[in-house]
């Protein structure tokens, strides 16, 4: 299959697609997704086949508006729309209970299903104008770290999927959040763009899986079950050193070995030189690191690299989507000083 580069003004072209049951790429402002028909049963398989992603994964669906919330879920709590009133669109998927019309290819079977307003606008236009909700996992293939840009998403799906629709490069740069809803405290399943912080203002008190922090032993099943998943990994094993970021340079520069890709903040570039070196932006800008974590780890399968050494980033606000997804890249590989 030959992939089409679509652009903003091909709405309806990449409607068409949706509609027709193809598979198109998305442009989201957390990453690039896999988006299909998320009422076509056989489109809905078509991802997982391209992604290689394994079957009880369940997927989210991606609406316009919280108007179309009640079309897929019931028993939808109140404060599901004081979520909605404050961060939509936006980098929030809420878990509700779903209605008999989603099909069981979207929520692996779970009796639940992840609902998310990308803010994007022609993410929703498209949406809108195909009329049916798009389910979409992040855009990379299974394993792989998400895609940032339509480029970083062709490396990996070029071929496989009917046209990619290039917005840009994201501007979040990680994933969503993901809440429970279903559940007393409503939980947080994977910290994302709006924050823990942010989703205690509004909720009160937030439970937070233990997935979202550490490894899950062998048999043990987080609530989103993509979080099991070793993920967003480059081909070399990551060590994260995490402290203060002048302890966890020296301690790193005392240990690289000749081949190390070495994954730092801005200013301790010059600490390495003579390595393969990844930036993330400044220590102090969160948002930066979050816009760049994911390229940065792609970037060292380009690399002629044995092992990468990485700073870690603060875990306040959007830090905490940062080093969840940087500790699964280092699968918790983690030296704290
Ligand atoms: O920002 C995002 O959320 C991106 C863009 C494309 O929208 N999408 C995304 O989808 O990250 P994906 O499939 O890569 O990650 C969705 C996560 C997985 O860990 C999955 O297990 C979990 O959400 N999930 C989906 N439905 C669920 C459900 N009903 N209950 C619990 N977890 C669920
Ligand atoms: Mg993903």
């Amino acid at each position: 299959m030959k992939t089409k580069c679509l652009t903003i003004r091909d709405v309806a072209e990449a409607a068409g697609i949706i509609a027709s049951g193809g598979l198109l790429g998305i442009p989201t402002e957390t990453v690039y997704g896999l988006g299909a028909n998320g009422l076509d049963e056989k489109a809905v398989h078509a991802i997982f086949e391209a992604k290689g992603r394994p079957q009880d994964n369940p997927l989210i669906l991606h609406v316009p508006g919280e108007e179309w919330l009640e079309r897929y879920c019931q028993d939808i709590p109140a404060v599901a729309y004081e979520l909605t009133d404050r961060f939509w669109p936006g980098p929030l998927t809420m878990i509700l209970r779903r209605k008999d019309n989603v099909p069981d290819a979207v929520t692996a079977g779970l009796d639940t299903v992840g609902m998310r307003c990308p803010d994007c606008t022609v993410t929703r236009a498209v949406i809108e104008k195909a009329d049916v909700p798009v389910a979409a996992p992040s855009g990379n293939a299974s394993g792989r770290p998400s895609p940032t840009t339509a480029a970083a998403m062709l490396e990996d799906m070029d071929g496989k999927i009917d046209a990619i629709l290039d917005d840009g490069p994201c501007a979040v740069g990680v994933e969503s959040t993901i809440i429970d809803l279903t559940v007393q405290p409503p939980r947080l399943l994977r910290p994302g763009g709006v924050t823990l912080e942010e989703l205690e203002e509004v909720l009160g008190d937030v439970a937070v899986d233990d997935a979202v922090r550490r490894l899950m032993a062998p048999g043990e099943q987080p609530k989103a079950p993509g979080m099991k998943y070793r993920h967003y990994a480059p081909k070399a094993p990551v060590t994260v050193v995490k402290g203060d970021p002048d302890m966890t340079a020296g301690y790193i520069v005392a240990r690289m070995g000749e081949k190390s890709g070495i994954l730092c903040f801005d200013e301790f570039r010059g600490y390495f030189r003579g390595h393969p070196v990844e930036t993330m932006g400044p220590v102090s800008d969160q948002a930066e690191q979050a816009r760049e974590i994911f390229e940065a780890l792609r970037a060292f399968d380009h690399l002629d690299v044995t092992d990468i050494w990485a700073q870690s980033p603060d875990d306040e606000g959007i830090g905490l989507a940062v080093t969840n997804r940087l500790n699964k890249a280092a699968g918790f590989h983690i030296i704290e000083l």
